[in-house]
C-alpha cells in the first residue's frame, strides 16, 4: 500500500480503531436463523436474510474472508403436523418449502456461501457430537416434564409466564398440557457462568436494551431445560436414550457449527477451525427478537457445557408489523415481497427493508411507504442526480468525464463526513443511519449543483476549468455513494459506478476522495429508476388484492376444517317451495333432532326420490331465510357445471354420524 493510500485508510478507519491490514486477515462468519419449513418465506425472513447478506458483502469488500450461512429448520412436531395437514411426508413438505426459500433468495440477490438443512447427514454428525460432549460434562439427566406447551414455539411455558388465557405469548394460540419423561439439560448450573460471560463480553448481545432484557431473565434464575421429546418421530434420535428424540431447538441451534464441519474428522472440519474455533474470527449471528432467549441463553449454555467457543455478537432486530401485529404465518397477516421484487428488482426492495426499519425496533410495512421511499431516495434522489451529472459531462466534454479533478471543495468535506458516518453506522448495524448518510450526500450534491449552476457555464470557454471541477466533484461524490451502496444494492451500485465512469472499489480504502479518473469515456446510460405514479400503483395493487389474498396461504389448518360440522342425515320429508323453480324444502333427521333445510335441487331431483335417502349436511351453519323459509343448515352437493349432484355415504350409517 502506498503512503498516500495508507494515510487515507487511516483517516477512513480512524474512528473504527482497527488497522485495515489486520482486518484484512480476520475471518468473518455471519448467520441467519434457519427458517421453519412449515410455511413459505415472508417479509420477516427476507429482512433477516438481507441484513446478513449486506454484512457479508460489506465485509467481503473490506477484504476479509467471509462465510455466510443460511438454511432451514426441518425437524420437530410443528413440521410433522404441517406436513400431515397437507397429506405429505415431512421431507416432501421440506423439499417444497426449501425450493421456495432458495428461489426467493436468488431473486433477492442473496449470496450465501452455504445453505444448511437440518435433515442433512452432516448436520446430524454435528448434533450427535455436541450432545455427546454435553453428556460427558455430566449435564444431562432423565426426569419428568410437564407443563403448557406451544407447538409453534416448541417450548414449555410456566404458569407465571402465561396470562389468565393460557395463550402463547408469541403466537396467541392455545397451549397443550403435556406430561412425559424427558432428558434434561442442567441449565440451572449455567446461571452464574452465563452472567459472568455477559459481564466480561459487553458486546455479546446488541442492541444494549436487548442485552439488559437477557441479563434480567438470567438473573431471575434458570430452570433445567428438557432437551428431548418422547414419541416424536421426525427428528434426530437422542444418543444413548432409546425412545427419545432430540429437542428441535438443540438440534436447530447446532446448525451454526455443524455447517462448518464441527464433529467431522479433519479435513472435514476446516471451516470450523477457521470461522468458529478461532480467536481471530468474528462470529456474528443475526436473529429476530422472537428467538432471543434461545440464542442468548440456551445456545451459549450448550456451548459452555460442551466446552466450545461462543459467538462474538448476537444482533437482535425487531419485527415487521402489519395491522399492528407481527407478520407471521400463524397470525395470518403475511406480507410477501414477490410482487415488489418482480416489478422493481431486488435492489430497491433490499434498500427499502433496511432504510424503513430502525434496526432493533419494530416497523410497519405498507406499499405506500415503499413507493414513497422509492420515488424520493432512488428515482428523484440518486437516479436524477446521476443522470443530470452524466448528461452535462457528456455534453460539455465530448462524452467523457471532466478533464480536471479537484481536491479542495465543500462537497469533498461533506463526502468525507458522510463516508465516516456510513462506515460507523455499518459497524453498528445501523443500516437506516448508514443509508441516510448516503442519501444526505446525494442531497448535498444536488444542492451544490443548484448553487454552482454548471448548465450556465457550458457555453463559456473561459469557465471550462471551473465547469470541469464542478462536474468532476459531483461525479466523484456519486462514485462514493454508489460504492458504499454496493452491499445493499449490488446491481444498482455497479450500474451507477459504470454510469459515472468509475471502477469498482477494491476495499473500503477506496471510499477516500479522489478515485474517479479524469478524461475517461462516459457511456450514455439508461434511466436507473423510472418514477412510479403512486396513486396508480396503489390502485393496481388494490385491484389485485383479492387474488393475492387467496394466493398467500391456500392451505387451512386441520383445526379450521374441523370447525365445520358435517353430519349424515336422512331426508324424511320433501316439498317444492311455492313460486320457486329451483328450491325444495327438506326435513332432515340428524339422529337426535330434525331440521328444515332449503336446497336448490328442484330441477334435478324428484320429491319422491329424495325421501328416505341419506345426505350430508353442514350442521353448524348460521340459519338463513330463503323465500320466507328458515333454512337450518345446508345439504352438500357436487356442482357439475352448476348442476347439483347430491353427496351421500357409500353405505348406510346412523343419522348424525360426523363426516371428516
Ligand atoms: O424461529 N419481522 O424460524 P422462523 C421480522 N426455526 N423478522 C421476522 C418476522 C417478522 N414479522 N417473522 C419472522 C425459527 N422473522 C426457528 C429458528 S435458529 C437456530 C431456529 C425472522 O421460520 C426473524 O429473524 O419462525 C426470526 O427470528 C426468524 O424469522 C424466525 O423464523
Ligand atoms: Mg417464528
Amino acid at each position: 500500500m502506498g503512503l498516500v493510500a495508507q494515510a487515507r485508510s487511516v483517516v477512513a478507519y480512524a474512528s473504527r480503531g482497527r488497522p485495515p491490514w489486520l482486518l484484512a486477515m480476520r475471518p468473518y462468519y455471519v448467520t441467519t436463523p434457519i427458517y421453519y419449513v412449515n410455511a413459505k418465506p415472508h417479509i420477516g425472513h427476507s429482512y433477516t436474510t438481507v441484513i446478513c447478506d449486506v454484512l457479508a458483502r460489506f465485509h467481503r469488500l473490506e477484504g476479509r474472508p467471509v462465510h455466510f450461512l443460511t438454511g432451514t429448520d426441518e425437524h420437530g412436531q410443528k413440521i410433522e403436523r404441517a406436513a400431515a395437514e397437507r397429506g405429505l411426508a415431512p421431507i416432501e413438505l421440506a423439499d417444497q418449502v426449501v425450493a421456495e426459500f432458495r428461489s426467493l433468495w436468488e431473486r433477492l440477490a442473496i449470496s450465501p456461501d452455504d445453505f444448511i438443512r437440518t435433515t442433512e447427514p452432516r448436520h446430524r454428525v454435528g448434533v450427535e457430537a455436541i450432545v455427546r460432549r454435553i453428556a460427558a460434562a455430566d449435564d444431562l439427566y432423565v426426569g419428568l416434564h410437564e407443563g403448557w406447551y406451544c407447538t409453534s414455539c416448541e417450548l414449555f411455558y410456566t404458569e407465571k409466564e402465561l396470562g389468565e388465557t393460557r395463550e402463547c405469548p408469541i403466537h396467541a394460540s392455545e397451549l397443550e398440557w403435556r406430561s412425559e419423561e424427558n432428558v434434561f439439560f442442567r441449565l440451572s448450573k449455567y446461571q452464574q457462568p452465563l452472567l459472568d460471560w455477559y459481564e466480561s463480553h459487553p458486546g455479546f448481545v446488541k442492541p444494549e436494551s436487548r442485552f439488559n432484557e437477557v441479563k434480567r431473565f438470567v438473573e431471575g434464575g434458570l430452570r433445567d431445560l428438557s432437551v428431548s421429546r418422547a414419541g416424536l418421530e421426525w427428528g434426530i434420535p437422542f444418543p444413548d436414550h432409546e425412545g427419545q428424540t432430540i429437542y428441535v431447538w438443540l438440534d436447530a441451534l447446532t446448525n451454526y457449527i455443524s455447517a462448518l464441519g464441527f464433529g467431522h474428522e479433519p479435513p472435514g472440519d476446516e471451516l470450523w477451525h477457521r470461522f468458529w474455533a478461532n480467536d481471530e474470527a468474528d462470529v456474528i449471528q443475526v436473529i429476530g427478537k422472537d428467538i432471543l432467549r434461545f440464542h442468548t441463553v440456551y445456545w451459549p449454555a450448550f456451548l459452555l457445557s460442551a466446552g466450545l467457543p461462543l459467538p462474538t455478537t448476537l444482533w437482535v432486530h425487531g419485527w415487521w408489523l402489519k395491522d399492528e401485529q407481527k407478520v407471521s404465518k400463524s397470525r395470518g397477516n403475511v406480507v410477501r415481497l414477490d410482487g415488489l421484487i418482480e416489478q422493481f428488482g431486488a435492489d430497491p426492495v433490499r434498500y427499502f427493508l433496511l432504510r424503513d426499519m430502525v434496526f432493533g425496533q419494530d416497523g410497519t410495512f405498507s406499499d405506500e411507504a415503499f413507493i414513497e421511499r422509492y420515488n424520493s431516495d432512488l428515482a428523484n434522489g440518486l437516479g436524477n442526480t446521476v443522470s443530470r451529472l452524466v448528461t452535462l459531462s457528456r455534453r460539455a466534454f465530448g462524452g467523457r468525464t471532466p478533464p480536471g479533478d479537484c481536491d479542495d471543495n465543500p462537497l469533498m468535506r461533506q463526502a468525507a463526513e458522510a463516508v465516516e458516518k456510513y462506515l460507523q453506522a455499518m459497524d453498528a448495524c445501523q443500516f437506516e443511519r448508514a443509508l441516510r448518510a448516503l442519501s444526505g450526500l446525494v442531497g448535498e450534491t444536488n444542492q451544490y449543483l443548484v448553487e454552482r449552476e454548471p448548465w450556465k457555464l457550458i457555453q463559456q470557454e473561459e469557465k471550462r476549468d471551473s465547469l470541469s471541477r464542478i462536474l468532476w466533484n459531483g461525479l466523484e461524490a456519486m462514485r462514493l455513494v454508489a460504492s458504499a451502496l454496493l452491499p445493499v444494492m449490488p446491481g444498482v451500485g455497479a450500474a451507477v459506478l459504470a454510469a459515472v465512469g468509475a471502477e469498482r472499489p477494491e476495499s473500503w480504502d477506496d471510499l477516500a476522495w479522489g478515485g474517479l479518473g479524469v478524461d475517461r469515456e462516459l457511456p450514455e446510460s439508461a434511466a436507473l429508476f423510472p418514477r412510479i405514479d403512486k396513486e396508480k400503483y396503489l390502485e393496481s395493487i388494490a385491484a389485485s388484492e383479492t387474488d393475492v389474498e387467496e394466493e398467500k396461504d391456500p392451505m387451512i389448518s386441520i383445526d379450521k376444517f374441523f370447525e365445520v360440522e358435517l353430519k349424515v342425515a336422512t331426508v324424511v320429508e320433501a316439498e317444492p317451495v311455492p313460486k320457486s323453480e329451483k328450491l325444495l324444502q327438506l326435513t332432515v333427521d340428524l339422529g337426535d333432532e330434525q331440521r328444515t333445510v332449503v336446497a336448490g335441487i328442484a330441477k334435478q331431483y324428484e320429491v319422491a326420490d329424495l325421501v328416505g335417502r341419506q345426505v350430508v349436511v353442514v350442521a353448524n351453519l348460521q340459519p338463513a331465510t330463503l323465500m320466507g323459509i328458515e333454512s337450518q343448515g345446508m345439504v352438500l352437493a357436487a356442482s357439475d357445471e352448476g348442476k347439483p349432484v347430491l353427496l351421500h355415504p357409500d353405505s348406510q350409517v346412523p343419522d348424525g354420524t360426523r363426516v371428516r
